[in-house]
């Protein structure tokens, strides 16, 4: 009996996006869609291309557009079965922006500029400050509360946001009832916070470019290997593979990586290298990485040249998501004294 009733419970649901404002990373990768893909059969998945993020960065259209489409090749490529989850493009929902609106009126001035996020990229944009880049948390917490999901699969830097989404939502459930789900931020155990390999002091970030020590899903082999083989070790006198992230960050950042496209835990990565220097080390570990990411750069490949494709999985993705994310927003509306249409 219990297994019949667990059968049919209904899936707990997940969501997350990214934003296509720079092209894939071994960090996104790692730090997300890997997790999102190894649950894909456990959870009713929902998994977007956040555009309308991507836009309080200056970008050129065209490349959105391509990036765009890109991601969705390679959500589908990681393992995110179209027919299993919902694979949609923000701006195709228009809920998002409205239910945005609503949130940016429970949203506090002092809690938004609060956000390391806004103050790193108002640092970095000074002549482009907008007004989306400081409420950008409250566009994330409708994209989130508009599906109702149990979790939401991020890395690291995402948690702040999460959290302010979890205030923004209890605000207004303290107003006006149970009206949204409030969600957990799932983190995963290894590769939550991968570091550039040039620079194992910051995060390895799309919007950077090569030079920045950043490795790309689409990068082809050789391009990783060089990556790999001109990554920053330590310059302590210890020269051993030993995972130390406060006084050996870059060695830790490698054997990170090497354990989450391996499998294998530090103390097995150790034992591995015992005895050899970061010279053998660093190919090891690119190479490990070539051979996790050659199947996914060939089905993004070969996805991308089948656009018909790409545009049916995400008109019937949009299909289902309006129609979850149109039932909480009327909800809201009705809550908040909007007159029924
Ligand atoms: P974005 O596009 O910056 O990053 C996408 C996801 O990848 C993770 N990530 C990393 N993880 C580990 N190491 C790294 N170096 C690394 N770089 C990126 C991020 O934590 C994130 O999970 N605001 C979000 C997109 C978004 C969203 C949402 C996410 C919009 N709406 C709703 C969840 C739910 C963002 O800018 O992620």
């Amino acid at each position: 009996m219990s297994e019949i009733l667990q059968e049919t419970a209904p899936r707990k649901r997940m969501l997350s996006g990214i934003k296509p404002s720079g092209d894939l990373t071994l960090g996104s990768y790692l730090g997300a869609v890997k997790n999102w893909a190894e649950r894909a059969d456990q959870f009713d998945c929902y998994y977007f291309m956040a555009d309308l993020h991507a836009i309080t960065v200056r970008q050129n259209p065209a490349d959105v557009r391509r990036r765009t489409l890109e991601q969705l090749a390679q959500y589908i490529a990681c393992g995110l079965d179209p027919e299993k989850n919902t694979l949609f493009i923000q701006s195709h929902i228009h809920q998002h922006a409205e239910l945005a609106w609503v949130l940016n009126c429970y949203s506090m001035f002092g809690e938004l500029s609060r956000m390391t996020q806004f103050k790193d990229k108002s640092a970095k944009n000074e002549d482009n400050i907008n007004a989306g880049l400081f409420t950008y948390p409250s566009l994330m917490a409708a994209d989130i509360l508009l599906y109702q999901p149990d979790l939401v699969p991020v890395g690291e830097d995402q948690k702040q946001h999460v959290e302010l989404m979890h205030d923004i939502a209890r605000r207004f459930n303290g107003i006006y009832g149970d009206v949204f789900k409030i969600p957990e931020p799932f983190i995963p155990k290894v590769g939550a916070r991968i570091m550039s390999l040039t620079n194992p002091g910051s995060k390895m970030s799309k919007s950077e470019n090569e030079d920045t020590g950043r490795v790309l899903l689409m990068d082809p082999p050789e391009v990783v290997m060089k990556q790999f083989k001109r990554a920053i070790t330590d310059s302590d006198s210890e020269y051993c593979v030993r995972y130390d992230k406060e006084n050996k960050p870059g060695v830790a950042n490698l054997m990170t990586i090497y354990a989450a496209v391996t499998g294998k835990t530090y103390e097995e990565i150790e034992n591995e290298f015992q005895g050899k220097g970061y010279g053998v080390f660093k190919p090891v570990v690119g190479e490990a990485v070539v051979e996790h990411l050659r199947p996914i750069r060939e089905e993004s490949l070969r996805l991308m040249k089948d656009k018909a494709y790409l545009e049916s999985v995400y008109r019937a993705g949009a299909e289902k998501a309006s129609y979850v994310a149109e039932k909480t927003l009327r909800k809201v509306y009705k809550k908040v004294g909007f007159v029924a249409k």
